[in-house]
C-alpha cells in the first residue's frame, strides 16, 4: 500500500516534516518531457512535490535514447506525456497531474500556468516563441521561473524571479530573426562557456536543422540543480542566484563558475561572443546544406560513403568512384610516386587501395551484400582501375569489424606502455589471414631499439629536400579536422613546436637554416618519434610469407593491414603506422636514387642495416606494414575525408583530368 509519509521519509533530515508537507502541496509546471523535463519530473516526484502540470505533443523516437528517461524500446512511438505520467504515478500514485498532450502554445499558456507555484523551463531548445510567451506570462503572474540548460557534461542555471530581471530583459530576443534568437539563447545560457575546450566535433551543432548534441550526464546534472533550486524557492530558503547572475557547473572540467552579465545579451562581453558565434554559425550552415544535398541514397552509395573512411598515406585518398549502376562501381585509383618520396613505385598507394577494397567489402556486409573486385590489368599500375560488383550475400553475415570503420584513426601521441595481452596479440595475428604474419617488438629493450631507429629515420626525413616538399603540403594548419590533409593538432607535437614548424616549412632554406644552426630536428624528433616510439605497448611488422613485388600483392597486403588496424580498434587499441623505415630500406635494397644528396642514400643504408638487425633481413624484405599500438586517448583532432560527392567521377577522362571534380 502506498503511503506518502513513508515513501518520502528519507528526505526528512534535509527538509523538516512540515516542509515536506509544503512540498506536497506545491504545483510545478514542466513544459516538455524531453531530456531534462522527464528527468525533472522523476526527481521532483521523489522530492515529494505533489502536483504537476506537464506538457509535450511528441512521441518517443530512437534519437531520444541517449538522454530521455522514458525513451526505451517498450516506449518507442508512445506519447511522451503519457509514458512520463505513468512513470511518475508509479512513484507517487497520489500525484495530482494535469496533462497537456498537445503541448503548450501561446493560446493555452494561462491554463498551463494555472495554480502553479514554480515554472521550470523544459521546452524543446528550438521552440523559442513558446518559451518566450511562457516566461513573459510567468513574469506577469509573478511566478518564479528557472531554466537549467544541459550543456555538454554540465549544467547552467538561470533563474528569473518575481520583481527581478526578466527573461526578455536578459536574452533580448524581441524583433530578432530565428537564427539570431537561437544564438542569443545559446550564448545567454552559458556565458562561462566551460564546455568549449572539449567540443570534439562542432559540426554536430546544426542550429538550422534544429539539432544539437547532448549527454545523459548533462540532463541528470540539470535535474539535481533544478530540483535543488525548486526546493529553495518553494520553501523560501533564500539565496537563489537570479539573472543577470547565473551558475555553470561542468563535471568534465571540474569547474564551477558564477557569471554576471548586467544587461544580459546587451552586455559588451556577450556582444563580442555573439559576433564570433554568428560567423561560426554561417560556416556551419553552409556545410550542413552541402551535406544534406549529398546524403547517400542507394545501398551502393552507402557502402562507398562508409568505405571512404579507409586510410591513405597523408590522407591523400588517391581514388575516385565512377558509379555505373546500382551494383557496379569503377574505382579510378592513382599513385603519388611522381611527387611523394614515400610512395616507392606507387606501393604505398597500392597498399592504401587494398585498404579501401577491404573497407568496401566490410561496409557491403552491413547492407547484406558482398563485393567482388577485378583490377583491369590492361590499365597499368600508375592509375589502376578496379571494377567492384556488389551482389546479395547468401550467408548475409555482417562483419564484426563494420562498427570500427569510422572509429579507426591514427594516434601519433604517446600511449600506455602496458603490454598487449596474449588474447589481443592472438586476435591481431589472426586478423591478417593466410599468407601474412606479424612480428612483435615489445618490452622496454626492443621498444628502445625501435625508438633509436625512428630517431635516425626522422633525421633522414627532416633533412631531405625531397621529403620537405611532401611535408609542406601534408599539414593543414589551424584546424581540428581536415578533409584532404592531416590537421595540425593530429601531427603529435606541442603547439609551440608546431608554430616553429609552420614557420620553417614555408621554405626549404628556412628548414636548412633551422637544422644547421638551431638543431631544428631535435624538438620534433623528441616529440614525434622518441616519446611515442618508447611509449607504446608494442611495435609490429606485418609481413608476407612471399615478398611483394607486384601491384596485386601490395593491394592484398593492404587488405590484410586494414583488417589488422580495424581489429586493433575493436580491441580498444590506438594505432600509428611507422612506414618510412621499411620504405627507405626498400629504396636501399633496390639501389634506388631517391635523393640527389648522397648523404641521404648512405643514411638509408645505415637505417636498413639497423632494421635488418632488429627484425631480420628476410622480414624487412617482405614487410607490408609497420607501426605501433597501445591503449591511450582517442585523438581530438583527426583527418576526415572528402565528401562522397567530391570523390565521384563521371568516367575515365574526367577521373584523371579532374581528379576532384564534383558532380552535380
Ligand atoms: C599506406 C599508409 C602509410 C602511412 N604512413 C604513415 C606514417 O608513416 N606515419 C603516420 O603517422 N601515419 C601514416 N599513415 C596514416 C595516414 O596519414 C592516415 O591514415 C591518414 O592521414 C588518415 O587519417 P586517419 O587514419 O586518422 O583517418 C599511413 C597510412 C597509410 C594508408
Amino acid at each position: 500500500m502506498f503511503d506518502y509519509t513513508e515513501a518520502f521519509s528519507r528526505n526528512i533530515g534535509w527538509v523538516t516534516e512540515t516542509e515536506q508537507e509544503v512540498l506536497r502541496s506545491k504545483r510545478i509546471a514542466l513544459a516538455g518531457m524531453g531530456g531534462v523535463g522527464a528527468q525533472y519530473l522523476l526527481t521532483l516526484t521523489r522530492l515529494g512535490i505533489g502536483r504537476f502540470n506537464i506538457s509535450d505533443f511528441d512521441i518517443y523516437e530512437l534519437a531520444n535514447f541517449n538522454r530521455q528517461a522514458g525513451a526505451t524500446m517498450s516506449h518507442l512511438h508512445h506519447p511522451k506525456v503519457q509514458v512520463m505520467a505513468d512513470m511518475a504515478l508509479d512513484i507517487n500514485p497520489e500525484l495530482d497531474l494535469r496533462r497537456f498532450p498537445d503541448g503548450v502554445c501561446t493560446e493555452n499558456v494561462n491554463e498551463f500556468l494555472m495554480d502553479v507555484d514554480l515554472y521550470i523551463d523544459t521546452i524543446d531548445f528550438f521552440a523559442l516563441d513558446v518559451r518566450r510567451a511562457v516566461f513573459a506570462a510567468c513574469a506577469e503572474k509573478r511566478i518564479p521561473a528557472i531554466t537549467v540548460a544541459p550543456i555538454g557534461m554540465g549544467a547552467a542555471l538561470l533563474a528569473f524571479l518575481p520583481g527581478k530581471m526578466t527573461f526578455e530583459e536578459y536574452f533580448r530576443m524581441e524583433g530578432q530573426p530565428e537564427d539570431e534568437q537561437l544564438l542569443r539563447f545559446l550564448l545567454g545560457l552559458s556565458p562561462a562557456r566551460l564546455q568549449m575546450p572539449y567540443v570534439v566535433d562542432d559540426t554536430r551543432v546544426d542550429l538550422s536543422a534544429h539539432k544539437v548534441p547532448s549527454t545523459p550526464m548533462g540532463c541528470e546534472l540539470c535535474a539535481g540543480v533544478a530540483a535543488t533550486n525548486a526546493l529553495k524557492i518553494l520553501l523560501n530558503r533564500g539565496d537563489v542566484i537570479a539573472a543577470p547572475r547565473g551558475l555553470h557547473f561542468d563535471a568534465y572540467r571540474n569547474k564551477l563558475k558564477q557569471t554576471w552579465r548586467p544587461w544580459g545579451n546587451h552586455n559588451p562581453i556577450q556582444q563580442l561572443g555573439l559576433k564570433i558565434a554568428r560567423r561560426r554559425f554561417s560556416e556551419n550552415l553552409a556545410r550542413s546544406g552541402a551535406e544534406a544535398k549529398a546524403a547517400p541514397a542507394s545501398p551502393l552509395e552507402r557502402v562507398l560513403n562508409l568505405a571512404r573512411w579507409a586510410p591513405s598515406g597523408d590522407n591523400e585518398q588517391p581514388w575516385r568512384f565512377e558509379i555505373i549502376d546500382h551494383d557496379h562501381v569503377v574505382i579510378h585509383a592513382h599513385d603519388t610516386r611522381d611527387w611523394c618520396v614515400y610512395d616507392l613505385d606507387g606501393s604505398a598507394s597500392q597498399r592504401a587501395l587494398g585498404m579501401l577494397l577491404e573497407t568496401i567489402d566490410i561496409a557491403a556486409s552491413g547492407e547484406g551484400l558482398k563485393a567482388v573486385f577485378k583490377r583491369r590489368e590492361e590499365h597499368g599500375e600508375r592509375a589502376p582501375l578496379v571494377d567492384v560488383t556488389l551482389s546479395q550475400d547468401s550467408e548475409s553475415r555482417v562483419s564484426e569489424l563494420l562498427p570500427y570503420i569510422k572509429a579507426r584513426v591514427t594516434q601519433r601521441r604517446p600511449l600506455s606502455t602496458t603490454p598487449l595481452t596474449t588474447a589481443q596479440k592472438q586476435g591481431l595475428e589472426q586478423s591478417v589471414g593466410k599468407g601474412y604474419r606479424v612480428l612483435w617488438l615489445e618490452g622496454p629493450q626492443q621498444r628502445r631499439a625501435v625508438t633509436r631507429l625512428l630517431f635516425r629515420n626522422a633525421h633522414l626525413r627532416l633533412t631531405m629536400e625531397e621529403a620537405y616538399h611532401v611535408h609542406k603540403q601534408t599539414i593543414e594548419w589551424g584546424v581540428q579536422f581536415s578533409e584532404e590533409r592531416i590537421p595540425e593538432p593530429a601531427v603529435g607535437a606541442d603547439p609551440a613546436t608546431m608554430k616553429i614548424m609552420c614557420w620553417a616549412l614555408q621554405s626549404w632554406q628556412r628548414v636548412k637554416m633551422l637544422n644547421r644552426f638551431f638543431a631544428g630536428t631535435w624538438l620534433p624528433r623528441l616529440q614525434m618519434d622518441v616519446l611515442p616510439g618508447f611509449r607504446c605497448a608494442a611495435h609490429f611488422v606485418i609481413y608476407a610469407t612471399q615478398p611483394s613485388k607486384h601491384i596485386d600483392q601490395w593491394i592484398a597486403g593492404g587488405r590484410a593491414a586494414q583488417r589488422f588496424w580495424l581489429t586493433a580498434t575493436q580491441l580498444g587499441l590506438q594505432f600509428q603506422p611507422e612506414m618510412t623505415p621499411i620504405i627507405f630500406s626498400a629504396y636501399d635494397r633496390d639501389g634506388r636514387q631517391f635523393s640527389t644528396d648522397p648523404r641521404k642514400l648512405r643514411a638509408a643504408s645505415v637505417l636498413r642495416t639497423q632494421l635488418d638487425v632488429l627484425i631480420g633481413d628476410d622480414i624487412n624484405a617482405s614487410a607490408i606494414f609497420m607501426g605501433r599500438l597501445g591503449t591511450g586517448p582517442t585523438p581530438m583532432a583527426r583527418s576526415i575525408r572528402k565528401p562522397l560527392q567530391k570523390l565521384r567521377t563521371k568516367g575515365p577522362d574526367s577521373a584523371h583530368a579532374h581528379p576532384t571534380q564534383e558532380l552535380t
